[in-house]
């Protein structure tokens, strides 16, 4: 019998580990003849620890598990959710990103090839670097860390960039709040993040990558570490990539938890052993990245998304979506929510199917008052706005973002003018302090919102002043986004900053 329990963090968050060591004791206790499989996670944070029993070639969903339902599992006296495929929030996904998450063992490369695994990497040998490049512009695939910029594009300027070196740099310092998906697919399908960026190196004319993981991620960095490792004494990386002459290596690399260090330029001062704080742009990492060559920063879901556009055709890919926002996203459900977790659709379901349908409305059962979207930096949309669907421009219509694609939920009990505040005081602590309208800018919002706060009515108008000027005159997004937030709480919620509020509390 095979019996899968997760082995991703959210998981083990909730007990996973437990229930896999009661288990495995349970059925040496019986004799029973049982392989545990600890697989990725299937993204459905609400039932972890989901355990799978296969039965007749079936995967039977029961959870969530505790260690003290294991006897009642085995005796066969815990209702089964049916098949994991069709729990309607897994059956109404369109997985081709996460295709395999959840449903292999994460470190073998055997269950990865025998899943579709490396039929990408294999015809991207195949092709010239010409024709790589056009495939992924073909594709549509922009940048899923938030930018939206074409990955094609930013991979032809490395092609075509003349330097002795070049690198892929992966972004994982996913720093957004209510974002989880590179941490998902790193620790429950590993070698698709390797396949991807040995695509971008063979592409790009890049020998040698770098995976930038946040220190908050320890289970990733293991697997990540370990898949590489795997995948080296594989052939899938090193001088001769599965017999084709080609090169192309990677090391994993720890960040030390600054949110700054997301941003692309920063990561790469960090990944040099400096200090963690924006560069200037121009140059592009593009152009004068990591220690000064060509370099390819994308993200985790960009790199991982490559392998399928490669086995499947850019064409296939491209016919998921909407408008310029092409194949899929995804979607990672969090905050007051009844089923959060990752959801990964084309793009186009508008917002308020996501969270009245998908995530099945407020857990506290209240009316939904707020959704954030994007991490700290993303702006609140109202109700009113949730027959937008979900894309690059139509959220840019709506003076929102789409950002790493996460969703935090509120209900009517949420206060703007405190989470407005938050954004600003956010911003202050993580600020790297190069540009003067984040360093300082932020340190007056908090300030200014606390003047709102005692019924100063002149202060909104300050407050937006600096919002403008923050936006104008940052370096980078933490500064120059973090007005989303506070000018759409304001907006949309004009009620929680009015004077009124306060006398009468
Ligand atoms: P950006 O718009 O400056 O650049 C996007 C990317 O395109 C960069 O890699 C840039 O180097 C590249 N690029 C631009 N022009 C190019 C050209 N002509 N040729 C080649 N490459 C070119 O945006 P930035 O500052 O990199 O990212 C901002 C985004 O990051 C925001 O939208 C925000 O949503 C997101 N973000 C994501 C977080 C996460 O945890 N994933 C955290 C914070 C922000
Ligand atoms: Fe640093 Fe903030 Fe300026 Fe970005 S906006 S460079 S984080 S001070």
């Amino acid at each position: 019998m095979k019996i899968y329990v997760p082995m991703d963090s959210a998981a083990k968050a909730l007990g996973a580990d437990d229930v896999a060591g009661v288990l495995a004791a349970e059925a040496q206790k019986r004799g029973l003849e049982v392989e545990i499989i600890r697989n990725g996670t299937r993204g459905m944070i609400w039932l972890e620890p989901l355990v799978e029993i296969e039965k007749d070639g079936v995967r039977q969903a029961y959870g969530p598990i505790a260690p003290t339902d294991v006897g009642a599992l085995l005796d066969g006296r815990v209702d089964t959710h049916g098949s994991v495929e069709d729990i309607p929030f897994f059956a109404r996904q369109t997985r081709l990103t996460f295709a395999r998450c959840g449903l292999t063992d994460p470190l073998s490369i055997a269950d990865y090839e025998a899943h579709g695994g490396l039929e990408g990497l294999k015809r991207a040998i195949a092709m010239s670097q010409d024709a790589i490049i056009d495939e992924v512009k073909l594709s549509g695939l922009r940048g899923r860390g938030g930018a939206g910029f074409p990955t094609g594009i930013k991979w032809d300027t490395v092609r075509l960039a003349h330097a002795p070196q070049k690198y892929i740099v992966c972004n994982a310092d996913e720093g957004d709040s209510g974002t989880f998906a590179d941490r998902m697919i790193m620790e429950g399908d590993p070698f698709t993040l390797i396949e991807g960026m040995t695509i971008a190196g063979i592409g790009c004319g890049a020998t040698k990558g770098y995976i930038y993981i946040r220190s908050e991620y320890p289970d990733a960095i293991a697997v990540m570490s370990r898949a590489v490792e795997i995948a080296r004494a594989a052939g899938v990386l090193g001088v001769d990539i599965l017999g084709s002459g080609k090169a192309f290596d990677m090391e994993v690399r720890t960040g030390a938890g600054a949110y700054v260090c997301g941003e692309e330029t920063s990561l790469l001062n960090s990944l040099e052993g400096k200090r963690g704080v924006v560069r200037a742009k121009p140059p592009l990492p593009a152009l004068e990245g990591f220690l000064g060559r060509p370099t390819v920063v994308n993200n985790v879901i960009s790199l991982a998304t490559v392998p399928v556009i490669f086995a499947k055709g850019a064409e296939h890919y491209a016919s998921f979506g909407l408008g310029r926002s092409k194949g899929t996203m995804p979607i990672q459900i969090a905050g007051n929510v009844k089923f959060g977790g990752l959801f990964e659709t084309a793009f186009g379901m508008p917002l308020g199917e996501l969270v009245n349908t998908v995530a099945g409305g407020t857990a506290t059962g209240r009316p939904v008052k707020a959704v954030q979207v994007g991490g700290p930096l993303g702006a609140y949309l109202h109700p009113d706005q949730f027959d937008t669907p979900f894309g690059y421009e139509e959220f840019d219509g709506q003076k929102a973002l789409i950002g790493h694609a996460g969703i935090v939920v509120f209900d009517d009990s949420a206060d703007m003018l405190s989470m407005a505040r938050f954004a600003m005081e956010f911003c202050a602590v993580e600020s790297c302090g190069k540009c003067t309208p984040c360093r300082i800018g932020a340190v007056r919002g908090v300030e200014t919102i606390d003047r709102i706060a005692e019924g100063d009515t002149g202060a909104i108008e300050l407050l937006t002043d600096l919002c403008e000027v923050m936006t104008d005159g940052s370096l980078c997004a933490l500064g120059g986004f973090t007005p989303f937030p506070v000018m759409s709480a304001l907006r949309h919620f004009p009620e929680d900053f009015a004077p009124q509020k306060e006398a009468a509390e």
